[in-house]
């Protein structure tokens, strides 16, 4: 399916035509497949992109899809349009086995020249050796050399798998007839969760609240953080901290993706056993606002910050506040939000931005695009506590530098227990990022009433593989990777 050119959403000098969907305005879906592979015929594969290319889903097609989806609502039908969407993005192996010289996105880049699977030792996964011979402990498939990945998003599984079938064929995979120029390494099929928690992770709180509004492209912002420039999300406009682009690089932007596990009935058991003993509250009132003040936020989303001992729905549904929120309340005793909070860490607005520090955190934003993966929970895993079927996130995000984004985020920011720096006025180190912090994990000011108690963490979360890509532009697909070799 071509894009064809609609009117812009405001004033942008953005080329939505030439930027993949997924970067800026997300693909819709209520399921995605990722496709992961290597291109084995490289002359073949970059003739065969050539038909592949126009199933490219650009951001002015998505804002098209998202316009159908409104008016369809609007109408009173509840059934869900056919609708599918593609992206491919390219790991710095594929480019090498292409042939095609990525130095401008190494060049500042090490983690996207390293590569995940080594870079995995620095963000603090398990595994054995050191690098360049490091050997997480994922899944097999995320052992072997990933050259790029086909996204595709859809309604259903039958539009996605259609689209999947389609791809495969261009690429000779199928039984079309073509040569094949390339090898599956996985697929790996994510879902929105069904009914209530739909939109919300496995842990059961509500996602996708707070992600970077882009200056001239989202025009009417919720009020919250400060609006990014579009190239921090973006490559070769403004906000960009990297080298000059070449044509080719440029309306592009870095995907990270992490395939990560989640132990829910442990994470749910913690809870249980471990309940803020605040006075008035039963044990579940205690367990509940314990997940809160790890995820900084309650299930329906409403911010801890604002509303630091109750749920409060109402609150959660309203866009003025739900993100209107600084972490500024407390000076020193984090009382309303712990300072390692999973969304404390990896935004932590005033504590940075403010005095006495005013440090700007905005190269440090990320736009993220997950979906979850693995059924719901049993009836036996709620009664065991203990996970038999794998779940978790597929977490994706963009970003024109993953070592000031996600690597940063990961490594600086939530695998450090003394971040952020505002706890440090009271003496109390803050501890890791319950969910995702790796290495001794504990955190403190789970009990607002002692802050210097200190909760040591099981692992919630266990990265199972991953990989960074570079997502290019259309023009980028079609006049460089596309042409002859
Ligand atoms: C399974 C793993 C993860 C789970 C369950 C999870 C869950 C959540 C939840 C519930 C929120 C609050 C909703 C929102 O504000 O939009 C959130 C926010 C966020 N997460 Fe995660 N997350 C995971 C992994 C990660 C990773 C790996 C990173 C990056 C290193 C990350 C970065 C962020 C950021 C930047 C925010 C928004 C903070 C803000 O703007 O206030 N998350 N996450």
């Amino acid at each position: 399916m071509s894009q064809q050119p609609i009117p812009l959403p405001a004033p942008t000098d953005l080329d939505l035509n030439n930027i993949q969907g997924d970067i800026l305005s997300g693909l819709p879906k209520k399921t995605q497949t990722y496709f992961f592979f290597q291109i084995t015929d490289v002359t073949l594969f970059r003739s065969q992109l050539v038909k592949f290319i126009p199933l490219v889903k650009t951001v002015a097609g998505v804002l098209k899809d998202r316009k159908a989806i409104e008016d369809h609502k609007k109408k009173g039908d509840k059934t869900l349009i056919t609708m599918v969407g593609v992206n491919i993005a390219f790991s710095h192996k594929g480019f090498v086995a292409m042939g095609i010289d990525d130095a401008n996105l190494t060049s500042t880049e090490p983690n996207f020249e390293l590569g995940q699977r080594q870079d995995a030792k620095n963000l603090g996964d398990k595994g054995t050796g050191d690098i360049p011979n490091f050997v997480p402990e994922w899944e097999p498939a995320f052992l072997q050399d990933i050259h790029a990945v086909i996204l595709i998003s859809g309604d259903s599984h039958r539009t996605v798998d259609k689209k999947l079938q389609e791809i495969k064929e261009i690429f000779g995979l199928a039984p079309s007839g073509n040569k094949p120029s390339i090898k599956e390494v996985t697929t790996i099929v994510g879902d929105v969760r069904p009914g209530k928690e739909s939109g919300h992770e496995h842990f059961g709180f509500l996602d996708g609240i707070s992600n970077p509004s882009v200056i001239g492209f989202d025009t009417s912002p919720i009020p919250g953080p400060k609006q990014v420039p579009a190239g921090v999300l973006v490559t070769g406009h403004d906000g960009d901290v990297g080298p000059t682009r070449p044509d080719w690089a440029v309306d592009g932007s870095y995907l990270t993706f992490r395939y990560l596990f989640q132990n829910v009935p442990e994470f749910n058991q913690f809870l249980k056993e471990n309940p803020v003993p605040l006075p008035g509250l039963t044990p579940e009132e205690g367990s509940e606002l314990l997940g809160a003040r790890l995820v900084g936020r309650w299930k329906s989303g409403a911010p801890i910050d604002l509303t630091p001992f109750n749920d409060d729905p109402e609150l959660a549904d309203d866009p003025q506040r739900v993100n209107n929120f600084r972490f500024q309340a407390e000076a020193t005793f984090a009382k309303m939000c712990p300072f390692a909070s999973h969304i404390r860490k990896t935004l932590p607005r005033a504590d940075l931005e403010d005095p006495p520090l005013n440090i700007s955190i905005q190269k440090n934003r990320i736009a993220r695009r997950g979906v979850q993966f693995g059924p719901e929970l049993t009836k036996e895993e709620k009664q065991s506590g203990k996970t038999a079927h794998g779940r978790g996130l597929l977490f994706a995000c963009y970003s024109t530098s993953i070592k000031n984004g996600f690597a940063f985020l990961q490594e600086t920011w939530a695998n450090n227990a003394n971040f952020p720096p505002g706890g440090a006025s009271t003496g109390i180190a803050p501890g890791l990022d319950p969910l995702i912090g790796q290495g001794n994990r504990m955190i403190t000011g789970t009990d607002p009433n002692d802050p210097s108690s200190t909760l040591p963490l099981p692992e919630f979360i266990v990265p199972r593989g991953g990989e960074y890509f570079f997502s290019p532009s259309l023009k980028g697909l079609t006049e460089t990777l596309a042409a002859a070799a």
